[in-house]
């Protein structure tokens, strides 16, 4: 399973490169405008630290700008991968971009209909919003379950992307789902790492080591 960091912040992405956990990273225009500096310079600053897929959001609604803006966006760097709202002008916007061999992602996906034209759009990536649909009291992960169920019946290549993440459980559900990435915020990530039982071992093991007066490396 792919992990993508969902932020548009260079000091996180920078943080958790080390880890080796890191495939890729997505942006919004609502995470561009948190992290407050200019998009171009954002996204071509993370993707000379990410190798992977970097998804870049246009801010267009119709078709010829929304291409226009995806065309720069994939000008930025190889990795770029154009995200486009799942609507007529987007997916539009996504079969022409997948013509040219540009990596696109389709956001804002709420239902499965939604996800099985995306497939047909040629789309690279499919981000459906979990926490979103948790939010007004649907479950979020059932939609993940249909449209795998339904990319693996008909043999899509579109990847699916968990977006919207919240939790632990999300990402956990995902995966036995068998969804290919999950995007996550920094501290679901920070958050993975952690069991009390981690914490309470590691402490006797310290406090017991500590009684021996030894250290591992010569004095
Ligand atoms: C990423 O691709 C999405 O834009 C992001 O996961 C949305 O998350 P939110 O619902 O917490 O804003």
């Amino acid at each position: 399973m792919k992990f993508f960091l969902d932020t548009a912040d260079i000091n996180q992405i920078e943080d958790l490169m080390p880890t080796g956990l890191i495939d890729g990273v997505t942006t919004n225009p609502s995470l561009i405008a948190k992290n407050g500096n200019d998009m171009a310079k954002t996204i071509k600053a993370i993707c000379d630290i990410v190798p992977g897929p970097v998804s870049a959001e246009v801010t267009a609604t119709d078709y010829e700008k929304m291409l226009e803006e995806g065309i720069y966006l994939a000008s930025i760097a190889k990795n770029v991968a154009v995200k486009v709202p799942l609507t007529i002008d987007g997916l539009k916007t996504c079969k022409a971009l997948r013509s040219q061999g540009t990596l696109v992602n389709v956001t804002l996906c709420f239902s499965s209909a939604q996800a099985l034209l995306a497939a047909k759009a040629g789309a690279s990536f499919i981000s459906p919003f979990v926490g979103r649909l948790d939010d007004i009291g649907e479950k979020g992960m059932d939609l993940i379950d249909d449209i795998v169920t339904i990319y693996q019946n008909y043999g899509f290549d579109t990847e699916v992307l968990v977006a919207s993440v919240r939790s632990k459980q999300h990402l956990i559900d995902s995966a036995l789902i068998g969804a290919h990435v999950a995007t996550l915020p920094p501290k679901v990530i920070y958050e993975l790492y952690e069991h009390p039982l981690t914490d309470k071992g590691l402490k006797a093991f310290l406090d017991d080591w500590e009684k021996t007066g030894q250290s591992i490396l010569p004095k």
